[in-house]
C-alpha cells in the first residue's frame, strides 16, 4: 500500500442522474474539501478525507472533477482537424481516408497516439474511446501510449470492406481475423478495453457487418462503436445500400450490432421506431456537438434522449470535432440545446462529460466519479483561469454561476492539473 495523499479544493461529487432525476439532488460540489488518494485509487471523500493523516496537495478555489471521458474520438485525425469546407462524405474523402492511409506506418502511428494522449491530457480528459485505422498496428499503437501514461482507454480497430481506398480496406474475414486476435491481445491488459468497431454501414458489406456480430456474440463483454444517422446525405446514401431494412439501426440490428454494449456515435436523424428500439436496448450515445456543427450535420436531441434515460455520453469527434477540450465541448452541447429549447444547467453538462461517458462505456464503476474504489482519475479546474473567466467569475454569485463561465469560455488554460490512477501528469506541473 503506497502512502495516501490528499488533495483538497471544491469536489464534484454525484448521487444519479441529473437529466433524469434533476441536477438539484443529484449533482454536489463540497466546497473546501478533500478526496484521498492511494494506490491509485480514490479510498475516502468529503469528512473522512479531510481527517485523514496525510500529505496534501491544495487547490483552493479550484473545482476537482472525475477526469473528462471522451466517448467517441478518431485519435488518427489529430494531425486533420480544422480542415476546412466540407460536409460528411467529401470530408472523410478529402482529408479523414488519405491521413488514416498514413497509420500503415508504425512510426507515424506511434508519433501521432502520443502526441494526442498528450493533447487529451492537457486538456483534462483522462480516459477516452478511440476508433483506430483499418491497420491493427493503429491499435497497438495507441494502447500502447495510454499504457505508457496509465490511461483507461477503449480502442479498436476501425473496419471498411467497400467505399473506402484501396490500402484502406479490408474484408470481412480479415477484419473478424483481426480484431478478434486485437480483442485478445488488448482487452483487459491493464486498463486497456478493446471496442469492435466497424466504421459505419457505407463502408462495409453486409458479410462484413454479419461477421463483426458474430464476433460480438463470442465476447459479449467488449464494446461495440459506430456511427449512426449523422448527416441527411449519408442516410440517403444508407437506404441505397441497404434498401431492405427498415431504417439505418435496423442495418446494425440484423447483423447482430445492437445491444446494451453498443456505442452509437451523433445519433442524430433518428426515426421514431429507431428511438423506441434503443431505448427498448439500452444502447449508448455518443453526443458530438462540436462536430455536429462543424460538419453541418444537425441539432442532437440531449433533453428528449437523455431526458428519457437514453444512456448518453459527450464526446469530441476529434478530428471530426472542432476542438479536442471537453470544457469547448460542453459549451458546443450547451448551445446546441438552446437552439433547440433548452438551457442545459452545467451540473448536467460536467456530469454527461464525466459519469455519463463512463456509463455508455461500461466503465462507470472505474472512472467518471468521485467515488471510494474509482480510479484516481482527476481534472483540477482552475474556476478563474484568464481574464476574461476571471471578471465575469468575480461577479458570481453561487457556486454553479462560478462555474458556467469556465464551460463557456474557457480552454486548456483552465486545467490546473490532472491526476491519472493517482499520479499528476499534467505537462504544467
Ligand atoms: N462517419 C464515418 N466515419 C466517420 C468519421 O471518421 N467521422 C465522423 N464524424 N463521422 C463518420
Ligand atoms: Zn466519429
Amino acid at each position: 500500500m503506497s502512502q495516501p495523499h490528499r488533495l483538497r479544493g471544491h469536489i464534484l461529487t454525484y448521487s444519479g442522474n441529473p437529466f433524469v432525476q434533476g441536477w438539484e439532488s443529484t449533482v454536489h460540489v463540497r466546497e473546501n474539501s478533500a478526496v484521498l488518494i492511494a494506490d491509485g485509487k480514490i479510498t475516502a471523500t468529503g469528512p473522512d478525507a479531510e481527517a485523514a493523516d496525510a500529505p496534501e496537495t491544495r487547490y483552493d478555489d479550484h473545482l476537482i472533477c472525475p477526469g473528462f471521458v471522451d466517448a467517441h474520438v478518431h485519435y488518427p485525425q489529430t494531425a486533420i482537424i480544422a480542415s476546412w469546407g466540407k460536409r460528411l462524405i467529401d470530408w472523410l474523402n478529402t482529408y479523414t481516408f488519405p491521413e488514416e492511409m498514413r497509420f500503415g506506418d508504425p512510426e507515424y502511428a506511434a508519433s501521432v497516439a502520443a502526441r494526442y494522449l498528450d493533447l487529451a491530457l492537457a486538456h483534462g480528459t483522462t480516459s477516452l474511446a478511440s476508433y483506430c485505422t483499418v491497420h491493427p498496428l493503429s491499435v497497438d499503437a495507441v494502447f500502447e501510449a495510454a499504457a505508457a501514461r496509465g490511461m483507461a482507454v477503449v480502442a479498436g480497430k476501425t473496419c471498411m470492406d467497400r467505399n473506402a481506398p484501396d490500402g484502406l480496406r479490408d474484408t470481412a474475414q480479415s477484419a473478424y481475423d483481426d480484431s478478434k486476435a486485437l480483442l485478445e491481445r488488448w482487452h483487459g491488459q491493464g486498463r486497456a478495453q478493446y471496442a469492435i468497431t466497424p466504421r459505419f454501414a457505407p463502408t462495409s458489406t453486409a458479410d462484413q457487418l454479419h461477421a463483426l456480430g458474430a464476433l460480438w456474440s463470442e465476447h459479449p463483454d467488449v464494446l461495440m462503436q459506430t456511427h449512426l444517422s449523422e448527416q441527411v446525405d449519408e442516410i440517403a446514401w444508407v437506404r441505397t445500400l441497404f434498401p431492405q431494412a427498415r431504417d439505418y439501426l435496423d442495418i446494425y440490428e440484423a447483423h447482430g450490432l445492437l445491444g446494451a454494449r453498443g456505442l452509437y456515435g451523433h445519433a442524430i436523424h433518428l426515426e421514431p421506431r429507431e428511438r423506441d428500439r434503443l431505448a427498448e436496448m439500452g444502447a449508448g450515445l455518443a453526443h458530438c456537438p462540436t462536430s455536429n456543427t462543424f460538419i453541418g450535420s444537425g441539432l442532437f436531441d440531449l433533453s428528449g434522449l437523455a431526458g428519457s434515460g437514453q444512456p448518453t455520453g459527450l464526446a469530441t469527434d476529434t478530428g471530426g470535432g472542432s476542438s479536442f477540450s471537453m470544457l469547448r465541448t460542453m459549451a458546443a452541447a450547451y448551445e446546441v440545446a438552446q437552439l433547440r429549447g433548452t438551457a442545459v444547467h452545467p451540473a448536467a453538462l460536467l456530469w454527461l462529460a464525466t459519469q455519463g461517458s463512463a456509463e455508455v462505456l461500461h466503465r462507470a464503476d472505474e472512472i467518471g466519479q468521485i467515488a471510494p474504489g474509482c480510479a484516481a482519475d482527476l481534472t483540477v479546474l482552475n474556476l478563474a483561469s484568464t481574464p476574461a473567466i476571471a471578471q465575469r467569475h468575480a461577479r458570481a454569485d453561487d457556486i454553479w454561476d462560478a462555474i458556467f463561465p469556465t464551460i463557456m469560455l474557457g480552454d486548456d488554460r483552465a486545467i490546473a492539473d490532472v491526476w491519472v490512477a493517482g499520479q499528476s501528469r499534467h505537462s504544467g506541473t
